[in-house]
């Protein structure tokens, strides 16, 4: 059996400075060899396509790095090579990661002409000590221009936040959701800081939020932002959540292009691991896939789908014994909001 879809992660490793905390495949870089990278993404979308045939594509996600760095023909020859090769379905979902300050009006019209109809804004913070802190190099009002800007063209929008910087309390998180609360979206991200080894922030002894306090400051922000959490890190009304996030959560196929960039591929009945170099791919067995989607299917308010691999991969036992937790329901098993708390003590347990 062969699939005839696949999601595709498109990965763009510039940006215009590093953050003091991101340890993200991407190197600063003011004047990208954007022709080259062009060809070699354009091969790479070829090369799937003489092994997977014509399938059809629901969803396309240019991550970062920072993809808004992106000359419009770059993005443009990409979609028609995507188009060219496979079936881009008519009403698939793309979404752009941006940058405020790397994207002006008429370039975001560009994009949203050739298909773009999600953007993704990094704003990290509403406070300009901390975008400064964080390495960042636009203020709040220039994410909020690009929001605006974004919104009136009328594409679907989302937010990326940061939270548990150092010495920050959970009154200032609490504040931020009602700041963010005001700003209108359909869809934000808040990302609990995590301090990377190899980032300026891991090398300096920053005084980090304890355990319990970040525990707190998770809960305040579920409780204060009025859009549902439907993943741990992921808020949305119903109908906005992020397809594609959702599609590879929930163990569907992906492919990823661009180097560095993660793919799972789903051929003539087998499960490959992309080894982050497109010529690179190994098989994997459906045991190994079948507790990769348990892992990313728990992290999700709907669950993981009870497939005939996961049900191999649980202990069942386990699972009817804690209901506190665990919940099974419409063939999807997923966790509590006291479960959410400790998933990882509850994935130890409840993976054979
Ligand atoms: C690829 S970046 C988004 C696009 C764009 N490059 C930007 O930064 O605006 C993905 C997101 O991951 C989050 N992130 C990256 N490193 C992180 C870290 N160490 N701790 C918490 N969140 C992080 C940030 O919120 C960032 O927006
Ligand atoms: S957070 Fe975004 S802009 Fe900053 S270094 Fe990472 S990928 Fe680049």
């Amino acid at each position: 059996m062969t699939s005839t879809t696949h999601n595709i992660y498109i990965h763009v490793p510039f940006c215009m400075s590093k953050c003091n905390y991101c340890a993200f495949f991407s190197r600063a870089c003011s004047a990208p060899d954007w022709d080259k990278y062009t060809k070699d993404i354009c091969n790479e979308i070829e090369f799937w396509g003489k092994k997977l045939n014509k399938i059809d594509i629901p969803t396309i996600f240019f991550g970062g790095g920072t993809p808004s760095l992106m000359p419009v023909r770059t993005f443009e020859t990409i979609i028609q090579t995507i188009k060219n090769t496979f079936n881009l379905l008519p009403n698939a979902e793309i979404t752009l990661e941006s940058n405020p300050k790397t994207i002006n009006k008429e370039k975001l019209k560009d994009f949203y002409h050739l298909g773009v109809n999600r953007l993704s804004v990094g704003i990290q913070s509403l406070d300009d000590n901390k975008l400064a802190f964080l390495g960042r190099k636009h203020t709040a009002q220039d994410a909020l221009q690009l929001l605006d800007e974004a919104n009136n063209i009328g594409l679907r929008v989302s937010a990326d936040f940061i939270y548990g910087l150092p010495n920050e309390n959970v009154d200032e998180v609490i504040n931020t959701c009602k700041q963010v609360n005001k700003l209108g979206l359909q869809h934000c991200s808040m990302y609990e800081l995590t301090i990377e080894p190899d980032t300026p922030f891991g090398k300096m002894n920053l005084q980090m939020p304890d355990n319990e306090t970040m525990a707190k400051m998770y809960n305040a922000i579920g409780d204060t932002l009025n859009l549902p959490r439907y993943e741990v890190s992921n808020y949305a009304t119903e109908n906005q959540h992020c397809i594609h996030n959702e599609n590879i959560w929930d163990g569907e196929p992906y492919i990823g292009i661009g180097l560095g960039a993660a793919g799972r591929i789903y051929h003539n009945g087998s499960w490959y691991e992309q080894l982050g170099d497109y010529k690179k791919f190994e098989k994997i067995s459906n045991c190994v896939r079948a507790t990769e989607m348990i892992i990313t299917g728990m992290r999700t308010k709907r669950g993981c789908r009870l497939t005939d691999d996961v049900k191999k991969a649980i202990d069942i036992n386990w699972i009817n014994s804690h209901p506190e937790l665990v919940q099974v329901h419409n063939n999807r098993i997923c966790t509590t909001d006291k479960g959410l708390l400790i998933l990882d003590d509850i994935l130890v347990n409840m993976v054979k």
